[in-house]
């Protein structure tokens, strides 16, 4: 009771009001905010059928990488969509790494690391056209092709990191790229199978 009356009288003091007003304006929940809660429940239960299906993807890598980017996503369509976005921007920041170990001239004394280096570096150029040719098959709806383009991107990962590896005592510089694409890039794959 005492409370109350001590409040009360300075509630009711315009400044306090108006800063009542906005504070229930700014808590009350609004009809868009309801819209990213149901883009993220859709968003975990389709990493978790695309990585129930796929032994190649987890599925808090599935969430995680796919979050930002997602919130206006409504079906496994936009999803796929979002996944290629992620994996093509990568593909942008795995190339220019490679070219900053190219210039570097740490390999130049290694010629067989530095044309393994350039290989990885055509591969995921292609792999960025792929990925572009995907694109262009999901939105005609043809979904067997966008698949033959998203198995061929996953395959661009391996090929860069075994490149290394078929020489005795050779190190790739590249594990970490190559294993975050990959699992990018099962994402893309595990998704497009969802479709019908
Ligand atoms: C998982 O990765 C392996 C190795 O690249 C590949 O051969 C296989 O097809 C992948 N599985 C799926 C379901 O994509
Ligand atoms: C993309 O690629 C870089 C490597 O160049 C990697 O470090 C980074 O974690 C990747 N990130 C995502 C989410 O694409």
């Amino acid at each position: 009771m005492k409370l109350h009356r001590l409040l009360l009288p300075s509630l009711y003091s315009p400044p306090i009001l108006t800063l009542f007003l906005v504070l229930v304006l700014l808590l009350s929940p609004s009809p868009t905010s309801s819209a990213p809660g149901d883009a993220a429940s859709f968003l975990r239960e389709a990493c978790q059928r695309a990585s129930r299906g796929d032994p190649n993807l987890t599925y808090g890598f599935c969430l995680s990488s796919l979050a930002p980017g997602s919130e206006q996503a409504s079906s496994i369509h936009d999803l796929v969509l979002v996944s290629i976005d992620h994996a093509v921007s990568n593909t942008t920041k795995i190339r220019s790494r490679i070219k900053t170990l190219l210039k570097g001239g740490v390999f130049a004394k290694d010629p067989y690391v530095e044309a393994c280096l350039k290989d990885c570096l055509e591969l995921y150029s292609g792999a960025k056209l792929d990925l572009q040719w995907a694109v262009r098959f999901l939105k005609e709806k043809d979904y067997g092709s966008a698949n033959v383009e998203l198995s061929a991107v996953m395959d661009a990962s391996v090929t860069c990191e075994d490149g290394f590896g078929e020489r005795e005592g050779k190190v790739s510089p590249l594990t970490a790229e190559n294993r975050v694409f990959f699992q990018l890039s099962s994402i893309c794959l595990a998704l497009v199978t969802m479709l019908p």
